[in-house]
C-alpha cells in the first residue's frame, strides 16, 4: 500500500505512477499523441514570465517552450532526477527559454507576483491539498495572470467492446491513488477547485480523446501507451494491497488491449481550466 503523504501534504515519496524509465517513456508517449487535444490553444505573449509547477520530464514543457518561443519558463519539479530527465530533452530540444529548479509547490522559492501565467499539468491529481496548492501558485502571479491547469479522470472512461473486468483493473487505480492521498477523478473538479482558490472568468473545456482503429497514432499512442500501460504498471502493488484477484486484474488488463482491435473504441477525457488573478486579489 502507498504510504500517507508527506508532512507538507504532497505525494513526494508516494508519488504513484513510480520514477522510472517506463513511466518516462509513458508521460512522452502520452504527450506525443495528445500534443494538439491539450495544448492548441496554449501559447504566451514574448516576454512573459510562465512557471510551469510540476513538470516532471519535461513531456510538457518542450511543447510549451517551442510553442512561445519568447516566454521565459521556470519549471520546477519536486523530483530531482525528473528535473534532470527534463533538463536533458530541453536541451536535446534546443530550447533556451527554460530554466529548472527543484522545488515543492508548498514551498516555492520565488517571491509574490513573480509570474506572468502558471501552467500545471497532471499534477493537482497526486496532491492532498490541491486547493492549497493552487493559492499558493496565485500568490506567484501578477494581478491579471493566467493559470492553466489541466487534469484526467479515470471515471471519464469508457469502451468498446465493454468489459467489467478492465473498470474493476481500472479502479484499482483510483483506490491506490485515493490512499496516496491523491484524485483519479479529479478532472471534473477543476472548475470548483480553480474558483475555491480564488480564481476568476474561470472557464473549463473538457478535451476528450476518442480513439477508433481509423487512428492508429491514438490507438498505439493513447489507448496502448499512455492508458493502459499506465493501469499495467500498477499490477504488482494493487495485488500486494489485496484490492483485486491476479487474474481479474490480467483479465481487465487484456481486455483494454482488445479495445485497440480493430472493431475497438476508447474514449477519455481530460479537464483544461484557465483562471485569471483578479486585479484586486
Ligand atoms: C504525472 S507527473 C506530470 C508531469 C508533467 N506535468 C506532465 O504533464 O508530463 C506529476 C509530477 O508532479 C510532481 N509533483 C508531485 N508533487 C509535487 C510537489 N509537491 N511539488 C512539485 N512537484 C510535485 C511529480 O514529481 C511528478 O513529476
Amino acid at each position: 500500500m502507498p504510504s500517507a503523504p508527506n508532512e507538507s501534504g504532497t505525494m513526494s515519496e508516494t508519488y504513484v505512477h513510480g520514477y522510472h524509465l517506463r513511466e518516462n517513456e509513458r508521460l512522452q508517449d502520452q504527450a506525443g499523441a495528445l500534443v494538439d487535444l491539450l495544448h492548441a490553444d496554449t501559447t504566451y505573449p514574448d516576454g512573459s514570465r510562465v512557471l510551469e509547477a510540476g513538470c516532471g520530464v519535461g513531456a510538457q514543457t518542450v511543447t510549451l517552450a517551442q510553442r512561445s518561443p519568447g516566454a521565459r519558463f521556470t519549471s520546477v519539479d519536486i523530483s530531482a532526477d525528473s528535473i534532470a530527465e527534463a533538463r536533458r530533452r530541453v536541451d536535446r530540444a534546443g530550447l533556451t527559454n527554460v530554466e529548472f529548479r527543484q522545488a515543492d509547490i508548498f514551498a516555492l522559492p520565488f517571491n509574490p507576483e513573480s509570474f506572468d501565467h502558471v501552467f500545471v499539468c497532471f499534477v493537482l491529481e497526486h496532491l492532498s491539498r490541491p486547493v492549497e496548492a493552487l493559492a499558493i501558485l496565485k500568490r506567484l502571479l501578477r494581478p491579471g495572470g493566467t493559470i492553466t491547469v489541466i487534469e484526467g479522470d479515470h471515471g471519464s472512461t469508457y469502451f468498446y467492446p465493454d468489459s467489467p473486468a478492465a473498470h474493476a483493473a481500472i479502479q484499482c487505480q483510483v483506490t491506490m491513488q485515493r490512499e496516496a492521498g491523491g484524485n483519479a477523478l479529479i478532472g471534473r473538479q477543476v472548475y470548483p477547485l480553480l474558483v475555491e482558490a480564488g480564481f476568476e472568468a474561470v472557464s473549463v473545456s473538457p478535451r476528450m480523446v476518442y480513439v477508433d482503429a481509423s487512428r492508429p497514432a491514438l490507438v498505439d499512442g493513447f489507448t496502448r501507451k499512455t492508458f493502459t500501460a499506465m493501469i499495467e504498471g500498477i499490477r504488482e502493488s494493487a495485488l500486494a494491497a489485496g484490492l483485486i484477484e491476479p487474474a481479474r486484474f490480467d483479465a481487465g488488463v487484456r481486455d483494454l488491449y482488445r479495445t485497440t482491435e480493430a472493431d475497438g473504441v476508447f474514449c477519455y477525457t481530460f479537464f483544461k481550466g484557465v483562471g485569471k488573478k483578479g486585479r484586486g486579489a
